[in-house]
């Protein structure tokens, strides 16, 4: 099966380039002008003005069970390649690569963390959720809380919220709106997408791998705070220390439309092993 996606909305437009990817004509140029952005922000409009609270709560429910499929890591990294977005000229290769080339970006850095390794692999195998019809503004792009105002850095933020019916309820629409000063990420209700999904699915199957590796693969899209400086008022003092490690490991989720391809074959049987160590056999999703 064939499951056609756009390109991840974070990885296209970002507000936060400055003027030094401005600079870059032969990629910044392509992403602000012309049908790519008016599909990311399209995607954007769709996101922002259905994900509230009732949404991601019944999403919780819908997918909490973690009785859509059995599979193992490595099943799963092979799927990602049947989610091919085939208008975007620019990616003709297959998503799994993505998996590998960032897995294998933290590995040089990082060698002698192998669990970080893995989180390179792991971390957009919640966009198999697109394999199963949900759209892709509840898949991919950046994440943000939902049941309180949304922040200056979230993107298009000023232009997409209109129509969300929580902006227009009291609870939900003050700076805090529905959380405590200080409540701490975990506490809040992020946007539904592949980051939320594939942390619930790796406690429900029980990964053993440190809290970092859960840490950075919830949050790793939630670029209006890692990125941003955002949402400051939610965090703890847990979200504060964490926080280094989500901008280490988005260093090398970032620019991943490399042309040195990795030689996935060569590569598999140390990952293959990683798995085994960490998040072994048929894993419910
Ligand atoms: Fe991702
Ligand atoms: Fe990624």
């Amino acid at each position: 099966m064939k499951v056609v996606v756009g390109p991840d909305p974070s990885l296209i437009y970002r507000p936060d380039m400055g003027t030094e990817a401005a600079k870059d004509k032969g990629s910044f140029r392509n992403y602000t002008s012309g049908p790519l952005l008016d599909r990311v922000f399209a995607t954007y409009k769709l996101m922002h003005t259905h994900q509230t609270v009732d949404f991601v709560r019944k999403k919780h429910a819908q997918f909490g069970s973690f009785s859509c499929n059995k599979m193992t890591v490595m099943e799963a990294v092979d799927m990602l390649d049947s989610l091919v977005d085939e208008s975007d000229p620019d990616v003709d290769f297959p998503n799994s690569f993505h998996a590998f080339q960032t897995a294998e970006g933290i590995r040089k850095a990082h060698p002698d963390k192998d669990w970080f390794h893995l989180v390179g692999l792991l971390h957009d195998l919640g966009k198999v959720l697109a394999l199963w019809g949900e759209p892709q503004w509840a898949v991919v792009g950046d994440t943000f809380p939902v049941g309180c105002r949304p922040q200056a850095s979230v993107v298009f933020c000023d232009s997409t919220f209109q129509e969300n019916p929580d902006l227009w309820d009291p609870r939900y629409s003050s700076e805090l709106g529905m959380y405590q000063p200080h409540c701490g990420l975990e506490n809040v209700l992020m946007s539904w997408g592949h980051d939320e999904y594939l942390y619930q699915m790796m406690r429900f199957n029980k990964f053993s791998l440190p809290p970092e590796a859960f840490y950075m693969i919830r949050f790793h899209s939630f670029y209006p705070w890692h990125t941003g400086g955002d949402y400051r008022q939610l965090c703890s003092q847990r979200d504060l220390d964490m926080l280094p490690w989500v901008q280490e490991f988005n260093k090398f989720d970032l620019y991943t439309k490399c042309p040195d391809l990795p030689d996935v074959d060569k590569l598999r049987p140390y990952y293959q092993e990683l798995i085994d160590k960490y998040c072994p056999g048929v894993l419910s999703w």
